[in-house]
């Protein structure tokens, strides 16, 4: 006797035998019964149309409330998210505190807690809602599916385009960073929001401006042989560039807690020989990164080739002088982040100078933005 004969015979045994008026059909066969439906629970007897509408709207709610709790779930995880990127950028200003970056990825036990409550309400419900359908009966099943229809249709709102797959990973002054699927692969979403101060028709322009400019730099450098995320396309309606997820590390973290690296200096010139390089690249198509900083430079984990990420503040400029800034930006950013990474900054000039013809002029214009701090020079 297999378990489903074993669990119909069973059944006969305690109902089927029984003439009894409040016993419950316990069919597993489709039916269409109005009376004598039992719902999981003997107590919940549907022995009226009255009440099995009753009954079939509180499963609808059930089947919406299931959906609901999805939404939750996903909601608190990128509120958790978001304030995780809020804490991670106050602690970029103190670098001391970067060591301990890895505990600062950790949920507290509250918020586990809040988590786990949610989730564990949504696998209830769905053995629950399961149950229903294993009623066999076609009301309680319309019901679970209008349900579930229902509640998807009200609690999956679409979060810019890319429907609930889109997962915020990075809150900025700028810009919000969502990873998302695009076709077969995963993509970052890079979307500009509007400043509120601005007047609404001037800052949308200025924003379809900027998304622009940053979508063209990113471009130009990936053709003249730069490694950059792919351009996957953009949309000024909504300000949105969607690029290339790239898997791999950012060199600021490398440089801060990667052994590997910290004390290896072989390791540490491979690394300024392929940022130098990049960099000759850069400039020698007359693109100014604009925010050259160890946190906008990433390692492919594929071929471990440097990856300039973050154009947003790019320009394109044939000015020896915008390019000296550049590197200017870099070298305040490697100094002011990485301790004792003075010989490492030098190699990369070093590396740059091979690698760009043109830089002997550049090189000397970065001696004066030193003396002088990145601003302009008023002569001239
Ligand atoms: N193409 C990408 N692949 C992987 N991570 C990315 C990519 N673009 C951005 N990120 C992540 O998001 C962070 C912020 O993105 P970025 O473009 O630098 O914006 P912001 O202007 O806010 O600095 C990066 O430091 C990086 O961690
Ligand atoms: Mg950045």
């Amino acid at each position: 006797m297999n378990y489903q004969q074993f669990i119909i015979k069973a059944m006969n045994y305690d109902h089927g035998g029984s003439h009894d008026s409040d016993a419950c059909n316990m069919q597993m066969l489709f039916n269409w019964d109005t009376e004598k439906l039992c719902i999981i629970f003997t107590w919940w007897r549907v022995n009226s149309i009255g009440f099995l509408i009753l009954s079939c709207f509180i499963i609808i709610l059930l089947a919406t409330s299931f959906e609901f709790l999805r939404f939750a779930l996903r909601k608190y995880d990128t509120k958790i998210q978001v304030s995780y990127s809020q804490l991670q950028e106050g602690r970029d200003a103190n670098s001391e505190e970067v060591a301990t970056q890895s505990n600062a990825n950790r949920i507290t036990y509250v918020q586990q807690l809040v988590r786990t409550l949610i989730h564990t309400s949504q696998v209830f419900l769905s053995f629950f809602l399961m149950l229903v359908f294993m009623t066999y009966n076609g009301f309680l099943m319309i019901s679970v599916i209008i349900g579930a229809a229902i509640g998807y249709f009200v609690f999956s709102s679409s979060v810019i385009d890319f429907g609930e797959s889109a997962i915020l990973i990075k809150q900025g002054a700028e810009a919000r960073i969502y990873t998302a699927p695009f076709l077969t692969r995963t993509a970052i979403i890079k979307e500009r929001f509007s400043k509120t101060y601005r007047h609404p028709t001037l800052d949308k322009k200025l924003t379809a401006r900027r998304v622009t400019q940053e979508a063209r730099c990113l471009f130009k450098c990936r053709k003249s042989g730069v490694d950059t995320p792919v351009l996957y396309f953009v949309n000024t309606e909504n300000s949105t560039i969607c690029m290339e997820f790239i898997q791999g590390m950012i060199i600021k973290d490398l440089l801060i807690s990667d052994n590997e690296y910290i004390q290896n200096k072989e390791k540490q010139d491979e690394l300024a020989e392929k940022i130098g390089i990049a960099l000759a690249k850069v400039h020698a198509v007359d693109v100014i990164h604009g925010d050259l900083t160890t946190s906008n430079l990433m390692l492919r984990e594929s071929n471990q080739s440097l990856v300039i990420i973050d154009f947003g503040l790019s320009y394109v400029s044939s000015l020896p002088e915008d390019k000296a800034v550049d590197l200017y930006v870099l070298e305040k950013a490697f100094l002011s982040t990485h301790p004792n990474s003075e010989e490492m900054f030098a190699n990369i000039l070093e590396y740059y100078q091979k690698n760009y013809k043109a830089s002997q002029g550049i090189l000397s214009k970065l001696a004066e933005v030193r003396l002088r701090g990145r601003k302009r020079s008023m002569v001239g």
